[in-house]
């Protein structure tokens, strides 16, 4: 009997520490998994054979939690959506929900379009999607060049609101291919997956597009001043362009939007980076972070992440001052900051209301709209 015992005490330690070295050997994997072909040939050779089973492991059965974070000091304090973040931040890979593969026609005739809108809409976010296609986000040619139109989006995290956002989703896709949609939460802490998730699909539909805005959906675009400025440049060359945010770091105060704590990151500085609103980048640039985000880990704020990979891939963003995500001050009382001469030589500015949109984007095509020189430059 005692020594039946044994023997099952054994079979259950010998499953349990299979099981400990199968979570470890999955973990490592995560962080350079998607990385197999991708990274620097030296690295890794020997995890190399590994990754692609293991790969399919998590495809086939979505990415689980990581519970080991739940020993990290201090872990049990922390606020319900840091705890969400730290269990789920090696997660890279989620089903596509609303796919348009043939966005750019091919992969090869995709050279032909000059700008893709990408704007990150939550699913729920209908009108404003209505808005912007009627307005800034027309799929059309500027200056003999084709701009197209993408919305990338999750999936809300009530189930019950997830319902009946994704069949508006669906319906909006059956009538204008324009949305991507994944299977994750689309929450804030959730934006820097989004964007890595699209650049893994752009590589593979769109990898000629020239250039790319990124933006919110509730930001006013001057399109045509945009493609005015991008026709200036290269898209085999770097370009990275917004409102540049300098020498700032973690806010470690609990009850900011924008609370990052030190078990996310022992880091006191963020490297430079743009305002997540809306930025411009070449085609170049996008494969470099896109590149460097394969081996970085994911950060919750979206803007920072873009930066952070920006720093690994050795580039640096830059500022335009038609790129206002902080808004944009009226210099004095007297000015009024809704008047469309601002925003005839503007790019970008945040933040609009749906309504809002509407009437700034018939005021700058008013042929009979006169701007003094006390417009801003
Ligand atoms: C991100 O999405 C995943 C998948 O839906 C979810 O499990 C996780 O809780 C989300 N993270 C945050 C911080 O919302
Ligand atoms: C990105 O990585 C791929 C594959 O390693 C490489 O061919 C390409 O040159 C890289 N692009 C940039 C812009 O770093």
């Amino acid at each position: 009997m005692k020594k039946l015992f044994r023997k099952q005490e054994a079979v259950i330690l010998i499953i349990m520490g299979t099981l400990a070295i199968l979570i470890v050997v999955n973990d490592k994997n995560n962080n350079s998994m998607t990385s197999g072909t991708q990274q620097d040939p030296d690295k890794n050779l020997p995890l190399k054979q590994t990754h692609r089973p293991l790969h399919m492991w998590w495809k086939r059965n979505s990415c689980s939690l990581n519970a080991m974070n739940n020993n990290l000091p201090g872990f049990s304090d922390l606020p319900d959506h840091i705890k969400d973040f730290l269990r789920y931040r090696h997660c890279k890979h989620f089903q596509i929900l609303q796919d348009i593969p043939n966005k750019c026609v091919s992969p090869e005739q995709s050279k032909e379009i000059f700008l893709l809108l990408v704007i990150k809409s939550s699913p729920e976010n209908y009108e404003r999607r209505e808005v912007i296609r009627k307005t800034w986000g027309q799929e059309r040619t500027y200056e003999g060049v084709q701009v197209h139109r993408l919305f990338i989006s999750g999936v809300n995290s009530n189930r019950m609101s997830a319902k009946k956002s994704n069949q508006i989703i669906q319906l909006e896709n059956q009538q204008y291919q324009d949305i991507l949609q994944w299977d994750f939460h689309d929450t804030f802490f959730n934006l820097s997956l989004k964007q890595v998730l699209f650049f893994k699909w752009k590589e593979k539909n769109c990898p000629g597009v020239k250039f790319l805005l990124n933006g919110d959906d509730d930001v006013f675009v001057n399109t045509e001043n945009v493609v005015h400025y991008l026709k200036g440049f290269r898209s085999d060359r770097h370009l990275f362009v917004g409102t540049l945010i300098m020498n700032v770091g973690p806010i470690r105060a609990k009850w900011s939007k924008y609370y990052v704590p030190e078990q996310v990151t022992t880091l006191n500085s963020y490297p430079p980076y743009c305002g997540g609103g809306g930025f411009l980048m070449s085609d170049f640039t996008a494969k470099a972070i896109y590149n460097a985000s394969l081996n970085l880990m994911l950060f919750p704020i979206d803007d920072v992440y873009i930066g952070m990979c920006l720093q690994k891939a050795g580039l640096f963003p830059s500022s335009h001052m038609g790129i206002r995500t902080a808004g944009v001050h009226a210099p004095s009382e007297n000015t009024d900051t809704f008047d469309p001469c601002f925003y005839q030589e503007l790019l970008l500015v945040h933040r609009f209301a749906p309504y809002e949109m509407v009437l700034m984007w018939q005021a700058i095509h008013d042929a009979t709209l006169k701007c003094g020189a006390s417009a801003p430059k």
